[in-house]
């Protein structure tokens, strides 16, 4: 099958009332993996690279790796540029054939990242490619409560509703990550923080009460940095600190019903398959063949997959709707 539009994944994924998981690439390992457990699966998936993954595999190792990854699936498959931090990587990204681009200018101030993202939609849009814009800031979770006399807080570091309505309207982005006390890594919370939630939903209202429809929202920082990769990893000589937390599936659950169409996970796929190498590595230190620990790491990291497209985004079974 070829490769799939971002947007008609999006438009079924809105219909269907599920989230896509859009997973980091970096190596042939990890994209096998995630895409067999989606075949598996029978779930579409959005394949998403950083630039950080094209400075590390090569730009054109990636692209020749994915093709071959979506001539050998029955799957729709869409390609992602994940956190564009320039007009010209989004361009070169729209050039090669990326089905959508984020163009992430949220360290910005609102016009300045107003400005970046409607010179990436001016271009992008003209060559069918769809574009993801952030505002907010993805510093993890804080106090942001609101104004006095409730609300939410203008100036703050996450996305205040009415901002997103004026920033989706100004910049026709095709859709919105949106800053709700979400972060990335291994160590999103301290004690009892959790995303909020209620914001998000305060967005996605205020965006349909514009009038701009069932509008896509997309949640970054989506890992749940699961306990039991981080026991696994400390022991077999990791030293990750006591105070990693991820979002709990409970709150990705609510954050999909609520309208998060696009669920971003990464850090959960280092952790499985440094957990497996680890493994290896201290139960048999002979062995230097690294098909021997890359294979139980790739069989791990599509457990994950499978788990998250199954049990936490509800795409199980919708690649052929
Ligand atoms: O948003 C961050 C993603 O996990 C990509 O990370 O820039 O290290 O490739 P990276
Ligand atoms: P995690 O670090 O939570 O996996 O987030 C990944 C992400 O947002 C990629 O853009
Ligand atoms: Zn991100």
């Amino acid at each position: 099958m070829p490769i799939t539009h971002t947007k008609d994944l999006f438009a079924k994924a809105l219909k269907g009332k599920y989230a896509l998981g859009a997973f980091n690439v970096n190596n042939m390992e990890l994209l096998q993996a995630i895409v067999e457990a989606c075949e598996e699966e029978k779930a579409p998936v959005m394949l998403q690279i950083s630039k950080g993954a094209r400075q590390y595999a090569n730009p054109v190792y990636l692209k020749k790796l994915i093709e071959a990854a979506v001539s050998l699936s029955t799957i729709p498959i869409a390609v992602h540029l994940d956190h564009g931090d320039s007009f010209e990587l989004c361009k070169e990204c729209i050039d090669e054939g990326f089905t959508s681009v984020m163009i992430d200018g949220s360290h910005l101030p609102f016009d300045k990242n107003v400005e970046v993202c409607k010179k990436v939609v001016e271009y992008a849009h003209k060559r069918n490619c769809v574009v993801e814009g952030e505002l907010g800031m993805l510093v993890g979770a804080q106090h942001d409560d609101g104004e006095e006399g409730g609300g939410f807080s203008k100036g703050g570091v996450y996305t205040h509703p009415d901002e997103a309505v004026e920033f989706v309207k100004a910049t026709g982005v095709d859709s919105l990550a949106v800053a709700i006390g979400n972060s990335h890594g291994a160590y999103k919370f301290k004690g009892q923080q959790r995303l909020d939630l209620e914001r998000l939903k305060a967005i996605k209202s205020a965006l349909m009460e514009a009038g701009l429809g069932d509008y896509p929202l997309v949640l970054h920082g989506a890992s749940s940095v699961p306990k039991d990769l981080v026991l696994e990893i400390n022991k077999y000589g990791g030293k990750m600190g006591d105070d990693t937390a991820g979002v709990p599936e409970a709150d990705i659950e609510v954050a999909r019903r609520t309208g998060c169409t696009k669920v971003n996970i990464d850090t959960d796929l280092r952790l499985a398959m440094t957990a497996a190498i680890r493994k290896v590595f201290a139960e048999s230190p002979k062995e230097f063949d690294p098909r021997k620990y890359l294979s139980p790491a790739r069989e791990k990291v599509k457990d994950l997959v499978r788990h998250k497209v199954k049990n936490v985004l509800c795409c199980s079974g919708h690649a052929f709707d």
